[in-house]
């Protein structure tokens, strides 16, 4: 965090923050889960997830073919001739398409986790809470193996979300 206090004007700060917190946020570990379709990716290019599934009415899949038939409550390593894994959380579910984030821009995306229309009701202490703490966010930096964890750790994450609340929560421009 000290790398920021040498930034004097609050919302210059703010948004500096947020920019960081954003190579964990628009990392392909968090978006593939966060689309605009209803349909999750794979991979860091952004695949559409083979066989197609969609999210469905509460994002854990549809009647015939829920999430839970291939994804367990922890991370399942494969067999083969690469080193690969199918994710597992007991949480695994597909992000809303009001909280989608594939396709928008940092600043964008910005708006809409500050926003509690398009964040599930959460103020900010909340996003904060969920951030810091929610088990699916902290999958990113468990994601298996074979696959490319999101930078730095689920802790120093929450703290940068927390110092961009305190310095007002700004956001990068759209
Ligand atoms: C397996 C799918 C999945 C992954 C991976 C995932 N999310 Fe989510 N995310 C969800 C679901 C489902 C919700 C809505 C339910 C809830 O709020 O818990 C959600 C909601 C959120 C919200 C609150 C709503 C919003 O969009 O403002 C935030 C913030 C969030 N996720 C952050 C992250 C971050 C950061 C990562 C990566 C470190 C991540 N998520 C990875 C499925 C996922
Ligand atoms: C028929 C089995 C099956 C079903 C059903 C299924 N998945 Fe998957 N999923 C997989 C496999 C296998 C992988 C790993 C593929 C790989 O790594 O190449 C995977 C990978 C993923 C990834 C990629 C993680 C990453 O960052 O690369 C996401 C996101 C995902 N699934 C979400 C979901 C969601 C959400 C559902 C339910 C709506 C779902 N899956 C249903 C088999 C399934």
């Amino acid at each position: 965090m000290s790398a920021f206090a040498s930034i004097a004007d609050p919302t210059t700060r703010s948004v500096a923050l947020f920019r960081e917190a954003g190579r964990v946020i628009t990392h392909p570990r968090c978006t593939n889960c966060h689309p605009p379709d209803d349909k999750p990716r794979q991979g860091m290019d952004q695949r559409v997830h083979v066989p197609t599934v969609s999210g469905g009415p509460d994002g854990h899949g549809t009647a015939g073919l829920p999430c839970s038939t291939c994804h367990q409550a922890t991370n399942s390593p494969t067999t083969g001739e690469t080193v690969a894994s199918i994710p597992g959380n007991p949480k695994w579910a597909l992000a809303p398409v009001k909280m989608a984030w594939i396709g928008k821009s940092l600043g964008q995306i910005c708006e809409q986790i500050r926003s509690p229309s398009r964040n599930g009701g959460k103020n900010l202490a909340e996003i904060q809470k969920h951030m810091a703490e929610d088990v699916l966010v902290g999958w990113g930096w468990n994601p298996g193996p074979g696959l490319e964890p999101v930078p730095g750790t689920q802790k120093a994450f929450g703290e940068l979300i927390q110092a961009w609340i305190a310095t007002g929560a700004h956001c990068p421009k759209p």
